[in-house]
């Protein structure tokens, strides 16, 4: 291996699931760049010290991913959506400078524009499932891009008032069992949790009083459509899936890290959809 291979990394724990190698591994070759991207397993306990060690290692840059996105935030210099957001996802120099930003907030937004063009247009009333990190950062997308107010439901309530004190009153917490009741009057349902994802159980609500102009988005990446996504389309809703979310989030990190912005496109998709319908050996 050369001295002048750009080499950077995905950080988590585990680290083993994340398609971030593949994704940006594909860019690499896309653009015929001297550049690698690994798999680091860090335990949180040794995850400062790596961080520290960042540049030593030869690394011009990272992802973090579960459970470091949260710890990252005081390692680095991090930008005004890492500070509401709460989370980093993406690391790279400035000089010496170690900064961080959140690309999960673009990722989402991007993700929705390409596959329902038009979705914030006149878009008064949104809900959003969930009171996690994910949330945080598409709560955050949300009001940046003026829906006027965001029911959030979370299944513990006390999560969801937290939502409200952190972004204001456009942020409306309800009850994890008033959904249903809300749906005629949205414009946008987002499930943040992780229900529907594979081994987890399915979310139990029924889209049929959704208006027909109404979106529906999933972060939920495996399955590719979830029993969510399946409803929409079947009621013939527009939607958007997690894995557009999980491409367009690492356009700007690549872009910081190899000064090239990359695309998403439909090979790249087809790439990473067959890598996740693929049995895994357990
Ligand atoms: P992330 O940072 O990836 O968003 P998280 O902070 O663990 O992950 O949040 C997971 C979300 O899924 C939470 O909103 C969680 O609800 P609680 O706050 O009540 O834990 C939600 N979630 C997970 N399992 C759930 C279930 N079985 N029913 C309803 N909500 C669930």
């Amino acid at each position: 291996m050369g001295n002048d291979i750009r080499a950077v990394c995905v950080i988590g724990w585990p680290v083993e699931h994340s398609r971030s190698p593949l994704i940006h591994n594909f860019w690499i070759g896309q653009h015929a760049l001297a550049g690698e991207y690994r798999r680091e397993a860090v335990k949180p306990d040794d995850f400062p010290a790596f961080i520290r060690e960042l540049a030593e290692r030869g690394y011009s840059g990272a992802n973090v991913t579960i459970p470091h996105k949260e710890a990252v935030i005081a390692l680095s210099k991090s930008d005004d959506r890492v500070e509401a957001v709460g989370a980093a996802n993406t690391l790279w120099f400035e000089g010496d400078t170690l900064c961080s930003t959140n690309t999960d907030v673009e990722g989402f937004l991007a993700n929705l524009d390409q596959m329902t063009p038009n979705w914030d247009q006149g878009l008064d009333d949104a809900i959003v499932l969930g009171a996690g990190g994910a949330s945080r950062a598409i709560v955050y997308g949300l009001l940046s891009r003026g829906v006027k107010t965001i029911r959030l439901a979370n299944r513990t309530f006390a999560r969801a008032e937290k939502m409200r004190e952190r972004f204001g009153s456009r942020v409306k917490p309800v009850k994890w069992d008033e959904v249903g009741g809300l749906l005629a009057g949205a414009g946008l349902l987002v499930n943040t949790t992780s229900l529907g994802m594979k081994s987890q159980p399915v979310l139990d609500l029924r889209l049929e009083d959704l208006h027909q102009s109404a979106v529906v988005a999933d972060i939920v990446y495996s399955p590719l459509i979830t029993p969510l996504l399946q409803e929409a389309k079947d009621l013939g809703l527009r939607h958007a899936d997690g894995l557009g979310m999980l491409l367009h989030q690492a356009v700007r990190g690549f872009s910081l890290w190899f000064g090239v912005t990359p695309e998403v496109t439909p090979e790249l998709r087809a790439m990473v959809e067959e890598d996740l319908t693929k049995p895994k050996p357990e």
